[in-house]
């Protein structure tokens, strides 16, 4: 995308995780900010591609599973990102027609896209709410929200490759916390998060110090880490692995290596 092709409220200079994604996915709606912070996220950590690549395989399969297998008919996917191949609705309304989806996302070039997201099946419904994870309350009071979904009902809530933008002063599990207190149970909560465990420390210092240098807030965090969001819920089988290993559709000669995506993942269900 040009700069002189800016939609309205969007600053070009300044690079945004969603467009940085887009472009990693090999994606066209991406400014010059966004791919020289792509590029230099990827100068410490090469195999960045392959890690967004991997993270929405990951995506499509548990979608795949709770809106089959576990039955899930409400989604919330919080961090959405610009529209591609497979978004929430269509994996899990193709298996489920009736199902119910809120996105959100903080990128104003995702709201100029969102009417994609919003091509429901016509016994389902879908619905984009422009807002921060940084106010989950706020969030979960957005009248779209309580509109599309019954939050007296089970609800996937989908963190998919998004906790890693927030830095510990904005309380990660603060925030995690006032979403899952929020879901009945049999809800279901889906993250992945970029981790640091399969790091050399000369690997981590170049990766930390190319995330600082590309202008976007990132906090690796360790297995120990992740696993302190899943106190008090019911992991399911495989619990906490790298996004590769979570019930793969390949043979393992033909998986990433887990080191080369450095991506977690858990699905839990609500008690
Ligand atoms: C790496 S993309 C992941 C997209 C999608 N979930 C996937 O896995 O394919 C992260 C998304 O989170 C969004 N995001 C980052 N921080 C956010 C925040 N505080 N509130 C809402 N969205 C945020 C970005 O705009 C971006 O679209």
């Amino acid at each position: 995308m040009d700069s002189d092709q800016v939609p309205r409220g969007i600053d070009p200079s300044k690079a945004h995780p969603a467009r940085r994604y887009n472009y990693w996915l090999g994606g066209k709606d991406n400014f010059a900010a966004d791919r020289e912070s792509a590029e230099t996220v990827a100068s410490g950590f090469p195999t960045v591609r392959l890690s967004a690549v991997e993270n929405r395989k990951f995506m499509r399969r548990v979608v795949t599973y709770l809106a089959g297998e576990a039955g899930i008919g409400q989604f919330l996917d919080i961090g959405t990102g610009l529209p591609s191949a497979g978004n929430v609705h269509e994996v899990a309304q193709e298996i489920a027609p009736r199902s119910r989806i809120v996105y959100v996302d903080n990128d104003p070039i995702v709201l100029a896209h969102a009417r994609a997201l919003l091509t429901s099946a016509p016994a389902g419904a879908t619905a984009y709410i422009d807002a921060d994870l940084r106010r989950p309350e706020a969030l979960l009071a957005h009248p779209e929200l309580r509109k599309t979904l019954d939050l007296g009902e089970p609800v996937a809530l989908m963190l998919i490759a998004i906790m890693h933008f927030i830095v510990d002063e904005d309380d990660p599990y603060g925030i995690f916390a006032t979403l899952r207190d929020a879901l009945p149970p049999g809800s279901h909560i889906v993250m992945s998060h970029a981790t640091d465990d399969f790091l050399e420390p000369e690997e981590l210092a170049e990766a930390n110090e190319a995330n600082k240098r590309s202008g976007v807030p990132f906090r690796l965090r360790s297995t120990e880490e992740f696993t302190r969001f899943f106190t008090g819920l019911e992991l399911l089988p495989p619990g906490i692995t790298s996004v590769v290993d979570w019930r793969p559709d390949v043979p393992e000669d033909q998986r990433a290596a887990i080191d080369d995506v450095s991506m977690l993942c858990a699905v839990a269900r609500v008690p």
